[in-house]
């Protein structure tokens, strides 16, 4: 993951937009201007997507086993992955379990994959043939963000990607595994508005072949993007709601005045930029796939907008956003898939503090928080729903307790058939056991609403399922007698080589503030003069 020059770009943009906005936002544009309707990626299917997907990085002190991986991605229905490098471990722990699986050649292996076919062959049959169909794996992402941190491989870039396409060709494999390389958005330029958007000019003669092999090969354009740190770098110009994607005001919505699309998120303007971008070099058939996206949940002093409350609503809203199919202003017919970067904090990242904190999950496998995610089907929805229930307290006599208990069994009529002796939540025979189930029965009768979990301030809502052995309580979402395994954690950190850079711009220089400023405002300034 890299932070991008080009956010300072979207300054400029939504600087105009606001001027903008003023004389448009009255009509509201659904259908797109004939001239940029012609679009020529195919209609979704069931088939072929949206999905949201995850990164998973092994910079993680405790990186559980590729084991006990598969079996945590299998309980949290996770169906789409990506993973730094082909570790063979995790490719073997996933064989059989339909996970689909995005592998990467690291950095520092493109130079001998690019210089020699031979490599590449065996690159292929090493990582992708001897796993290959037991192991679903979709697609190669041949390096990390290349054109903008490693110059010196950029010329080994296509040829790398080329070579393993043919190794995948002599395999047939080339219809099922994708071969395409993810890039950061600063190779965009401009990107707001979407429709003035272009591939920075130094890298087109290294873009264009690439984007013409993709369209060859339809295979998609990968890009990591950061509504972050497009924030961070614009803090003031650009809302934070439309970085999170909240419903916001008309006023608030960003108008692109050559098309008058009007963008509520960041997200979708970056996704626009990027087909507006391809469309400047001709290229309409390619589907933009976003391959890291995401929010940390803690930062330093320097980002107090790196929260678990952010984290949550951002993710949240994405994951949301992927599964209402609604496409983007420009594609309302293409909704990108994305992979949220990450599913685990990786502690062993160092500063900023950000940096160890993007992920949905502790190494140890508990949600860092829960997301807010109901109504889009299983995705996620073991231990990351806001599911609530409602138990006693800890430190309560048990005379206190039995009051309460009675009172919900008796007038608050909860459900307490689960408590009477010989059922499944009888045992531990104990006042406060019965006493949670109760309060938990009573609370999901009542809906879950304010004031129904006190019990005169013996009972507290928690997030935790007290579901245990064959008794499940109201409200869970288990259906079996299976309890969670606990699972070991093992030391083996097989990752290899990972390169990804991130450079952080810590303050952006004034004079390109000033030449920004003047850009955006000079004309308004002018007319309103000349008016
Ligand atoms: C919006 O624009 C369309 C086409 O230009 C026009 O027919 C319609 O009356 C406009 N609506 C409003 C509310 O201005
Ligand atoms: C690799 O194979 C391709 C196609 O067969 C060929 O055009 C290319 O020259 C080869 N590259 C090298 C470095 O041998
Ligand atoms: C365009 O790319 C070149 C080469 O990587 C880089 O030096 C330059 O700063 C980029 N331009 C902008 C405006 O980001
Ligand atoms: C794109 O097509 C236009 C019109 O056919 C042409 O003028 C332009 O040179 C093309 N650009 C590229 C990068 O091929
Ligand atoms: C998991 O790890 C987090 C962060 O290190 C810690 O706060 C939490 O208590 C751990 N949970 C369990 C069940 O070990
Ligand atoms: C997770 O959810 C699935 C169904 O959504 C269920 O079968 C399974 O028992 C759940 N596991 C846990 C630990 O809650
Ligand atoms: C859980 O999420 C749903 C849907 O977003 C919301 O209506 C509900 O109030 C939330 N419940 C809690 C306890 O946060
Ligand atoms: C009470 O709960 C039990 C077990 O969950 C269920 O079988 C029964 O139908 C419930 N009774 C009522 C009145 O809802
Ligand atoms: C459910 O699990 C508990 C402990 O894990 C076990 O004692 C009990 O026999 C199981 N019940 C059923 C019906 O499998
Ligand atoms: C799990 O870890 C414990 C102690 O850390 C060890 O005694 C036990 O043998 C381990 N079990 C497995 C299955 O690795």
């Amino acid at each position: 993951m890299a932070t991008n020059s080009n956010n300072l770009i979207f300054l400029l943009s939504i600087l105009s937009f606001s001027f903008l906005s003023i004389s448009t936002t009255g009509n509201q544009t659904t259908s797109l201007p004939s001239t940029y309707s012609h679009f020529q990626i195919k209609q979704q299917n069931e088939e072929n997507g949206p999905f949201v997907g995850v990164n998973i990085g092994s910079d993680v002190e405790n990186m559980p086993s590729g084991s006990d991986l598969a079996s945590f991605l299998q309980l949290q229905k996770i169906t789409h992955v990506r993973i730094y490098d082909a570790n063979p471990d995790i490719l073997k722990s996933l064989s059989g379990t339909k996970i689909r699986v995005i592998i990467s050649v690291p950095n520092n292996q493109l130079i001998a994959i690019g210089s020699s076919n031979t490599t590449a062959a065996s690159w292929i049959y090493r990582n992708v043939v001897s796993f290959y169909p037991q192991t679903l794996i979709t697609g190669i992402s041949v390096g990390d963000e290349v054109l903008t941190t490693v110059p010196s491989s950029v010329p080994l870039l296509l040829p790398a990607m080329q070579s393993l396409y043919n190794a995948l060709v002599a395999s047939n494999l080339h219809q099922k595994i994708k071969v395409s390389t993810p890039h950061a958005s600063s190779i965009i330029l401009d990107p707001f508005p979407p429709s003035e958007a272009f591939f920075n000019q130094t890298l087109v003669s290294f873009i264009l072949p690439i984007l013409q092999f993709l369209s060859k090969t339809e295979s998609p354009l990968m890009m990591n993007f950061y509504p972050y740190y497009v924030f961070m770098q614009n803090k003031g110009v650009v809302p934070l709601d439309n970085a999170l994607f909240k419903s916001v005001t008309p006023d608030k919505e960003m108008v692109d005045p050559n098309t008058l699309l009007h963008y509520t998120n960041v997200f979708d303007a970056m996704i626009d930029a990027a087909y507006f971008s391809m469309k400047n070099l001709n290229v309409t058939d390619v589907v933009v796939l976003v391959t890291e996206t995401g929010w940390p949940s803690k930062g330093d002093s320097k980002e107090p907008y790196a929260s678990k409350d952010n984290a949550d609503t951002y993710n949240s809203n994405l994951i949301k956003h992927v599964f209402d199919h609604s496409g983007t202003p420009l594609h309302p017919e293409v909704t990108s898939s994305v992979y949220v970067y990450e599913l685990f904090d990786e502690d062993l990242r160092s500063s900023p503090v950000s940096e160890a904190n993007w992920g949905l999950f502790y190494g140890n496998m508990t949600a860092v928080y829960l997301l807010h995610v109901s109504g889009i089907g299983t995705f996620l929805a073991n231990d990351t729903t806001n599911q609530t229930y409602c138990v006693a307290m800890d430190g309560f006599d048990s005379k206190t307790l039995q009051a309460a208990l009675d009172w919900a069994c008796g007038p608050g009529r909860a459900n307490c058939s689960e408590i009477q002796p010989g059922e499944s939540c009888y045992k531990p025979s104990n006042v406060k056991n019965h006493a949670s189930y109760a309060f938990d029965s009573y609370y999901q009768k009542e809906g879950k609403a304010p004031g129904t979990c006190d019990f005169k301030g013996v009972a507290m809502i928690t997030t935790t399922d007290p579901s245990h052995g064959s008794c499940v309580y109201p409200g869970s979402k288990k259906i079996s007698n299976k309890t969670k395994e606990v699972v070991n954690s093992t030391q083996s950190n097989s990752a290899g080589e990972r390169l990804r850079f991130r450079i952080m711009i810590s303050c952006i220089k004034i004079n390109t503030i000033l030449r920004i400023f003047l850009i955006a405002f000079l004309p308004s300034l002018l007319s309103v003069v000349l008016l």
